[in-house]
């Protein structure tokens, strides 16, 4: 596979001081993308800049909760490099805590306005950038496997990330006029920072965890093969392909586990 599947691409990437958007700022730099790396945690995300190399990305601030600061993130970069090809809009929180019978109702509304408003927030004026400037460009939403499945997550992140995949359905009908994919990726659990404080583990634990849980055995999910992923929906090899929900979970969420006969 070529090394340089975005060269002289712009990207844009929300959540990207730490984790799986990390993760994916490093991937597409390494194939060639100028990058702007878009966060809350100012301090992370410019550590994460510096370590890179200021020639290939910056880091802006931008709340997603905010549209205002969204809109002015997409124009930063579409000053600073003149054109925008690439949205991994992947910021996510999780919570709130307690089941539906429960709910703590403003906890789920700030789950939504991350999760949900954030990313329509993002598709929107990336999207707007995009076809001012003629450009078929790719947006990628980051799910979960609780896009497809209840019962393995909070119901305010379930509904956020089914959400997130109506989103990316809507958009695709609406872009793919302007020769814009909007895809999404779901992954299955990764070691980050969000994982392991959620489950209160070390990010070792969090792996066995995952494996332990997992349908495709022998292998740790890790952050890179999400970045893979959005690399994947990125890049022209995936021209044609649009509005779809991209599980990279191992077969996790396609497969029934209360019929272990089936197997014995
Ligand atoms: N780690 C997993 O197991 C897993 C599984 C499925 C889906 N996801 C999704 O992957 C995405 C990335 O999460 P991660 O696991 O890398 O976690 P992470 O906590 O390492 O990264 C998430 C980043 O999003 C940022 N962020 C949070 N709220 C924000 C806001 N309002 N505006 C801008 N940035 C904000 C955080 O500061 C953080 O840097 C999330 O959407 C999450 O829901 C993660």
């Amino acid at each position: 596979m070529s090394k340089s599947r975005l060269e002289g691409k712009v990207a844009l990437i929300t959540g990207a001081a730490s984790g799986i958007g990390e993760e994916t700022v490093r991937l597409f730099v390494e194939h060639g993308a100028f990058v702007i790396i878009a966060d809350v945690q100012d301090d992370l995300g410019n550590k994460v800049a510096a370590s890179i190399g200021l020639d290939k990305v910056s880091y802006c601030h931008c709340d997603v909760r905010d549209e205002k600061q969204v809109e002015a993130t997409v124009s930063y970069a579409v000053e600073k490099y003149g054109r925008l090809d690439i949205l991994f809009s992947n910021a996510g929180v999780y919570g709130p805590l307690p089941g539906i019978l429960e709910l703590d109702v403003n906890g789920f509304d700030n789950t939504m306005a991350t999760n949900v408003r954030g990313v329509a927030a993002t598709i929107k004026h990336a999207a707007r950038a995009m076809v001012a400037k003629n450009i078929r460009g790719s947006i990628i939403c980051t799910a979960s496997v609780a896009s497809c499945v209840g019962g393995i997550a909070t119901i305010g992140y379930t509904t956020s990330k089914h959400a997130v995949v109506g989103l990316v359905r809507g958009a695709c009908s609406e872009l793919g006029g302007y020769g814009i994919r909007v895809n999404c990726v779901s992954p299955f659990g990764v070691a980050t920072p969000l994982a392991c404080k959620i489950f209160d583990m070390e990010p070792s634990e969090v792996e066995a965890n995952t494996c332990s849980r997992s349908n495709l055995k022998g292998i740790v999910l890790k952050a890179r093969h999400i970045s893979e992923a959005a690399l994947f929906l990125a890049s022209d090899e995936s021209v044609y392909i649009s509005g779809q929900n991209l599980a990279v979970d191992g077969g996790f969420s396609v497969v029934n586990y209360s019929f272990p006969e089936v197997h014995n």
